[in-house]
């Protein structure tokens, strides 16, 4: 038998014979866009470091959806900046509050968009951190209850999918049976499973929300990004627990998690492409002198060679652009 029997390259010859043997393209069916929402009328401010995205009050807010819909993204996924914040959070469970108006008009004038929300009281608390602190920890078992308040106040306001974000043990399930017992059984839970501690949602915190904490870290209940059996734990749990779709986060690092959870439990899958992330690929295209469409095209097929469903994005405007 004489060299070469087998010539990879013959499918590789051009582009028709490359697109019928792709394993793997990135849709904009795949995308989830985020958005941050502020008190206030006709505010259209840029978040600096998330260059393209925006601190939007309500108005604002519909028009900017409305062209996510026009796009064909699917989705979308609130965070509420609220006017005070308190130790007992109250704005995050408030039926006037910043998030659940914003649900109200949302699925009242672009009702096409599937609107999720974030559950957390990090950006409710003036700690900052993500529930009720104690002697300096954040106690889970007394978050738990609020936490379900707020999962219920998105749903009353018409939210399709509520994302749990703390990382409390035991909140999918706190929430699953709030949410039941008020009715609300269509209501969905997309879990934020694995939540790394990570400096990547640095951006995030210091101009997306402005909810940064004013001591400590959060090292006591997110994840140990040395780990990573332990991630399956938590999927596993979640599941359990009633999760209907669960998220790895944040993405880029994280593809190892990603694939492991697609083979290990084959569940709606999510993952958040976090504002880290997003800063780090504009800052390499503006000072690296790399192609940025190029880049974020290789960055999010990525995440679905990996085993990825769902892709939470701040490029996903520009994605969706860029696949028309
Ligand atoms: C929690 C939440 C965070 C992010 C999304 N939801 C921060 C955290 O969990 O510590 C980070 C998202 C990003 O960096 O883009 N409310
Ligand atoms: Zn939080």
């Amino acid at each position: 038998m004489s060299f070469p029997v087998h010539r990879m390259r013959r499918l590789r010859q051009n582009e028709q014979l490359r697109a019928m043997v792709r394993e793997n393209s990135l849709s904009v069916g795949d995308f989830i866009y985020p958005m941050f929402v502020v008190h206030g009328n006709r505010v259209k401010q840029e978040i600096c470091s998330l260059k393209g995205n925006y601190h939007l009050s309500i108005d604002m807010l519909i028009e900017e959806a409305k062209q996510v819909r026009d796009l064909g993204i699917p989705g979308v996924l609130l965070f509420g900046i609220p006017d005070k914040r308190d130790v007992a959070a109250s704005e995050a469970y408030s039926p006037q509050g910043i998030v659940q108006r914003a649900v109200r008009a949302l699925k009242e004038e672009v009702p096409q968009l599937i609107v999720m929300t974030d559950v957390c009281l990090c950006e409710y608390t003036e700690h900052g951190h993500c529930g009720i602190v104690e002697n300096g920890y954040l106690q889970n078992d007394a978050s738990l209850e609020l936490i379900a308040k707020v999962a219920c106040s998105h749903a009353e306001a018409g939210a399709d999918i509520m994302a749990p974000a703390a990382m409390l043990d035991g909140q999918i399930k706190t929430m699953r049976d709030a949410l039941d017992k008020k009715g609300f059984i269509n209501s969905a839970l997309m879990a934020y499973s694995v939540k790394y501690a990570s400096r990547l949602y640095d951006p995030f915190f210091k101009e997306g929300t402005k909810s940064n904490v004013t001591s400590g870290d959060k090292r006591s209940h997110q994840m140990d990004y040395s780990n990573s059996s332990e991630a399956l734990r938590e999927i596993a749990l979640d599941i359990e627990e009633g999760a209907d779709i669960v998220m790895v986060k944040p993405a880029m690092f994280y593809l190892d998690i990603v694939y492991r959870a697609k083979e290990q439990f084959k569940m709606p899958l999510a993952v958040y492409n976090v504002s880290g992330e997003y800063a780090m690929v504009k800052a390499a295209a503006e000072v690296g002198k790399l192609d940025e469409n190029a880049l974020k095209l290789e960055i999010l097929t990525g995440f679905k060679r990996a085993g990825a469903d769902i892709i939470i994005s701040y490029h996903a405007k520009e994605v969706a652009q860029l696949l028309r």
